[in-house]
């Protein structure tokens, strides 16, 4: 049976991942951060005991190490690095809320490149191990026409550089990494206007991932499989 780490499991994509991963047989260590609050994730964990809720604050390095130990004979197949957040809305290069901003880069950055490094010996017991981090098309420098969304933006193409120098330093190891873009996704995220559903993304970012060949690695995709420029 393989095993999936899913960050941010317990709403949004992640929970969408949590539910197709475990349908289709894998066993799922979903991490959320309030995992008595998950309700839909708890629920799942009762019908299937493949999926096990863990609590995991990613900017919580002490807890992201000791569930590493906890887990320490676990292969993991694929970590999907999900759990993300967005930062301030409607704010302008006048009212940039600098505070915020070290807030969602401790998140979405360097929080991802913590998990590679904790799970790095739980990705090097799997036979064909994925590190998969969820980015987001704005975050590439070729599509960003409009401006603004200082935070955000700087965030995904930052994660985009460590998705990259991971590649070129764990391939060799048998890792692959990628970065990925989920769609616009009708989640608390992606509002209610949104282009998809999180459980139409969640298929399209597995097979991705399933299909994932070593020279796609430390590269940047849809979850359709499209290739977006940096
Ligand atoms: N939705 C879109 O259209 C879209 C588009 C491009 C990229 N993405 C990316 O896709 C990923 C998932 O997005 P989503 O739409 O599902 O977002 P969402 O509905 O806002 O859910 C965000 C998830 O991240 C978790 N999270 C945030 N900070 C965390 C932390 N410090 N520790 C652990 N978990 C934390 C949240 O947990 P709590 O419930 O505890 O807050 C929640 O489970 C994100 O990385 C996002 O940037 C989304």
């Amino acid at each position: 049976m393989k095993t999936v780490l899913i960050t941010g499991a317990n709403r949004g994509i992640g929970l969408a991942l949590a539910e197709l991963y475990v349908a289709q047989g894998w066993q799922v260590l979903a991490c959320c951060r309030k995992p008595e609050e998950a309700m839909q994730l708890q629920a799942l964990a009762q019908q299937d005991n493949a999926l096990s809720v863990h609590r995991l604050d990613i900017t919580d390095f002490e807890q992201i190490d000791k569930l590493a130990e906890q887990i320490n004979d676990q292969a993991i197949d694929v970590l999907l690095s999900n759990a993300g957040m967005y930062g301030p809305k409607g704010y302008g290069l006048d009212d940039i809320d600098f505070a915020q901003w070290q807030q969602v880069m401790s998140t979405n950055v360097l929080a991802v490149a913590k998990l590679a490094q904790a799970f790095l010996p739980h990705l090097l017991k799997a036979s064909t191990p994925v590190f998969a981090a969820l980015s987001s098309k704005v975050g590439s420098h070729t599509e960003n026409t409009k401006g603004g969304g200082y935070i955000y933006r700087s965030s995904k193409a930052a994660l985009n550089s460590v998705v990259k120098s991971l590649s070129n330093d764990l391939l060799s190891r048998g890792i692959k990494t990628v970065s990925l873009h989920p769609g616009w996704v009708k989640t608390e995220m992606g509002g209610p206007n949104a282009l998809i559903d999180a459980a139409t993304s969640a298929k399209g970012l597995k097979q991705v991932i399933d299909a994932l060949s070593p020279e796609q690695s430390g590269g940047f995709y849809t979850y359709l499989g499209e290739r977006i420029p940096w």
